[in-house]
């Protein structure tokens, strides 16, 4: 079932946009899979809490277990109220520092490589991974794990099983749970969930041990609330908590959900940067330019909204590569338009992000990067559900206030640190995958800029 545009105006709160609303591909005679990239039926399905598609999240369950990303019904509805005050601004405020504390030792890393101030070519992926991932364990468990100098077992296991749910999604054979776990990466994966969750569990009984004793537990120099503090205190109306198993539930997803999203967000930015060097050198004048005022070049929480050209590259990078390209819906009641056309209970939705930020109806030339679409004045000529990188409703992203702080200190550092250009020697080939990543990574030569003349600006 097509809308045909030429006959048909579907409109979206006051925006009338003429676009097939949905197609409905029937696979056999049970299962209807719903492409879906209006923002009209994405809305109407977003509104809803329906679970997500469980073929794929399965083979993360034995990882992840009933975290916020694959639980569904009463308990993800009791967890993600227990969990949101966690991300409040007043949390998130002092991690500021802790995302400021990570980008000075990647550039401080990344000066090392550049012997003499020569320009070197780097993977982004790798090394952005590591940085965001040891955000991630300040602020989750306040570990200062030096894990982008150094191997730190928990964060290679963590990324030994990102990588290999990658690899098993691409290897049709290894989706059957049988044949998967007879493989070496089935034993690989056994292996690497057994490392994260002892080292979570160890984590959760030493924090409660010092709870139980706050005299002699507890860093009395800390200055944050980290996520351990949080889940361990959240509480229900009755008063009951997470269990250990929950707690650690969260955690591992926690870990999952923010560290390839961010670091995928981040390396598409510099991307970005690199093959629009006009746009890079209107950052760069940016940020030297609040430097100069403010004094010094940390950034806290309050400069973040100083930043206007960065903040509106980053959300051009996040339209045209969103780290998650499409997302799954299980339909479980029918969803009725007002034309008389109906999603199906049962129904597979697939809800493509990528293509919603490119429909050329909402979008003036939609793969031209140009983030003037998100200057003030021009937000109000972008449709409601046509730009959704943290997804929408009640299922959205809960830790996008997080992510976008993270990767605007880190994209203004590494800026304001180095000249970024692309590497012609490694092609750019996008890999489908969970996270917009690409099959040989992203390779950019990064130049150091001499810390004398920034001094001097
Ligand atoms: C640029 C970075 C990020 C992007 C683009 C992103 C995007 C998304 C999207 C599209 C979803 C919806 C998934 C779905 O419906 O299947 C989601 C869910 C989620 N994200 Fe993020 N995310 C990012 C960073 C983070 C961070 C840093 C955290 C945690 C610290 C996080 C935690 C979660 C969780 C727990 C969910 C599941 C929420 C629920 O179902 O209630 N994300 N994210």
């Amino acid at each position: 079932m097509t809308g045909n545009p030429k006959e048909k105006m579907w409109s979206i709160e006051g925006f009338r946009i003429p676009y097939p609303k949905y197609s409905v591909i029937w696979f056999g005679p049970f299962l209807p899979v719903t492409n879906t990239y209006h923002p009209e039926p994405v809305k109407a399905i977003l509104a809803t809490s329906e679970p997500k598609e469980d073929y794929i999240f399965d083979m993360l369950r034995p990882w992840l277990g009933d975290g916020l990303l694959l639980s569904t019904g009463k308990k993800w509805a009791r967890n993600r109220r227990l969990l949101t005050p966690g991300f409040h601004f007043d949390v998130l405020k002092p991690y500021a520092k802790i995302f400021q504390g990570s980008a000075n030792d990647l550039v401080s890393k990344w000066r090392k490589l550049c012997k003499n101030g020569k320009p070197v070519s780097r993977e982004m992926f790798t090394d952005i991974s590591l940085l965001t991932l040891d955000g991630l364990l300040k602020c989750i468990f306040s570990v200062e794990s030096n894990c982008q100098e150094e191997k730190h077992p928990y964060i290679r296991s963590v990324v030994e099983l990102t990588q290999l749910t990658m690899e098993r999604i691409r290897f049709l054979p290894h989706h059957i749970d049988l044949i998967y776990h007879l493989s070496y990466n089935g034993y690989k994966w056994r292996r690497a969930t057994r490392r994260v969750h002892s080292y979570t569990k160890s984590v959760i009984q030493k924090r409660k041990d010092a709870l139980k004793d706050p005299q002699n537990g507890r860093d009395k120099n800390k200055k944050y609330i980290d996520f351990l503090d949080i889940l361990l205190s959240a509480k229900d109306e009755d008063g009951s908590g997470l269990t250990d198993q929950e707690i650690q539930d969260e955690v591992d997803t926690f870990m999952f959900e923010g560290h390839d999203t961010t670091a995928s967000g981040v390396s598409w930015f510099l991307y970005a940067m690199a093959i629009k060097p006009k746009l890079q050198a209107k950052c760069r004048r940016e940020i030297d330019g609040y430097f100069q005022l403010k004094g010094n070049d940390q950034l806290e929480w309050d400069d973040l909204n100083n930043l206007p050209s960065l903040t509106m590259c980053i959300k051009e990078s996040l339209r045209i590569n969103p780290p998650v390209p499409v997302i799954t819906r299980r339909i479980t009641q029918d969803i009725s338009f007002p034309d008389d056309t109906v999603i199906p209970a049962g129904a597979f939705a697939v809800i493509l992000i990528e293509a919603i930020h490119k429909n050329p109806l909402v979008w003036k030339d939609a793969d031209l990067f140009d983030p003037e679409r998100f200057a003030s004045e021009n937000l109000k000529n972008i449709p409601p559900y046509s730009y959704i990188p943290f997804s929408a409703g009640p299922r959205n992203c809960i830790g996008q206030h997080f992510a976008l702080n993270e990767m605007k200190i880190t994209c203004a550092t590494l800026v304001y640190n180095f000249e970024f250009s692309y590497n012609p020697a490694v092609s750019i080939e996008i890999e489908e995958s969970l996270i917009r990543r690409t099959k040989n990574g992203i390779h950019l030569f990064i130049t150091p800029r001499d810390s004398h003349a920034i001094a001097r600006q």
